[in-house]
């Protein structure tokens, strides 16, 4: 017998329907005993609940106002997905009435707002929070993970990971909420994207002690989709440099790239952990490849690539030499929440689990000192 959690959706855009997705797709998971049932949904804009209503057999109610969903006693737990500017809000309220949250990054549009949230998380230990963010779980950041788990890569030389976009080269894109400080917040694409490249990093202690951050505006007006041009004020790329120190006293370096404008890049996420015994890379942009260098002093050293396939946290039905997908991660991340939810950390039928509120506010004084460094960057004289 599996135990259901029955899960309201707040927010039914993109990501609202990928949650809604991952659950019809359950059956794709094996030997998993926790599933989601999806029976409310929530979004302002009543258009939203056509797609909702032809697709989710499970679904039983439907409101234009989140407090009203809140209300309803058969609800478990909430998938949240509304743009930045209303986490600390939702979230909050999410919290407040005893409903599980799976929140989506950056957990509030700037630090304040994330501590509001942290604070009433506090405030209501009951309640089982987590932050989005799934990239992780494809088959080669598992690897990477197992391998910091088993404390392979001796000391470390240096960490490089990143989210990359490219769609906004085009000038021509329109200007959506994302691109807009009120909505979005000041952080820009750190604030979108850099959530998924702290997640493993922070999850390994790699918090720094020393921040520098390199951001661009590059595409300054769009148009606006009635036919004028409006400014574009987010910062489109940020590379943030840190060092980081053990707790043995050595340093080494962590450089991270969340970029909206990395031409090529469609959603390619990637993560090198380079150290004096092991180093693997991983990149979505080669799904099933994954980059390992063993060193022993003296010895030769020569990268392998790996054909991966389909070598995930959680087992499925799916052959183990098949592609692993965007989906496939989501999918995962939601087998994480369910599973962590109901049995605890210790009782996980794998050891990954998602983003923590801790880690969420980790990556706020990172983005917030990025911000800070980026403005007081001094000049060659
Ligand atoms: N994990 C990921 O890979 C990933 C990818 C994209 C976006 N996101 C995050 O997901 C969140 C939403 O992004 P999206 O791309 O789905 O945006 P979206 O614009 O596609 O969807 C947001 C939805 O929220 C609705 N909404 C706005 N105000 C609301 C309110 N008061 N009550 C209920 N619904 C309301 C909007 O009508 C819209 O349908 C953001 O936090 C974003 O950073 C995560």
């Amino acid at each position: 017998m599996s135990t259901e959690i029955r899960f309201g959706v707040i927010g039914l855009g993109l990501m609202g329907r990928e949650f809604a997705s991952a659950a019809a797709r359950w059956i794709h998971l094996s030997g998993l005993d926790v599933r989601p049932v999806l029976v409310a949904a929530c979004d302002t804009n009543e258009k939203a609940f056509d797609w909702f209503r032809a697709s989710v057999p499970t679904l039983q109610f439907t409101t234009t106002n989140y407090q009203e969903l809140l209300a309803r006693p058969e609800v478990d737990a909430i998938y949240c997905a509304v743009p930045h500017n209303l986490h600390a809000e939702v979230y909050c309220d999410i919290i407040q009435a005893g409903k599980h949250l799976l929140g989506e990054k950056p957990f509030g549009i700037d630090l304040a707002a994330n501590e509001k949230i942290n604070d009433t998380i506090a405030a209501h230990p009951k309640v089982f929070v987590r932050c989005s963010s799934e990239l992780p779980f494809y088959p080669g950041g598992i690897a990477i993970i197992r391998s910091l788990l088993d404390d392979d890569f001796g000391e470390f030389v240096e960490v490089e990971s990143g989210l990359l976009h490219s769609s906004d080269l085009n000038p021509e894109k329109a200007i959506n909420w994302k691109r807009m400080i009120e909505f979005n917040g000041e952080y820009g694409c750190m604030g979108d994207l850099g959530m998924h490249a702290l997640h493993v990093p922070l999850r390994f202690g790699c918090f720094p002690r020393r921040v520098q951050a390199q951001l661009t505006k590059i595409v300054k007006e769009r148009p606006d989709g009635k036919g004028r041009m409006v400014p574009c004020r987010t910062w489109d790329n940020a590379t943030i440099f840190s060092e980081v120190e053990t707790a043995g006293g050595h340093c080494f370096p962590i450089t991270l790239h969340t970029k909206r404008i990395a031409p090529g890049e469609t959603n390619t996420w990637f993560l090198k952990v380079m150290g004096t015994r092991r180093s693997m890379a991983f990149s979505t942009k080669y799904p099933r490849t994954l980059q390992v260098m063993e060193y022993k002093p003296g010895g030769v050293q020569a990268w392998q690539h790996i054909d991966l396939g389909y070598q995930s946290a959680y087992p499925t039905i799916t052959g183990a030499i098949f592609e692993f997908g965007f989906t496939d991660s989501i999918l995962q991340m939601w087998a994480a929440f369910c599973d962590e939810l109901v049995h605890g950390r210790s009782g996980m039928h794998q050891p990954f689990y998602c983003v923590t509120p801790e880690e969420a506010h980790q990556s706020h004084l990172i983005f917030t000192e990025a911000l800070r460094s980026h403005a007081a960057w001094g000049g060659l004289k």
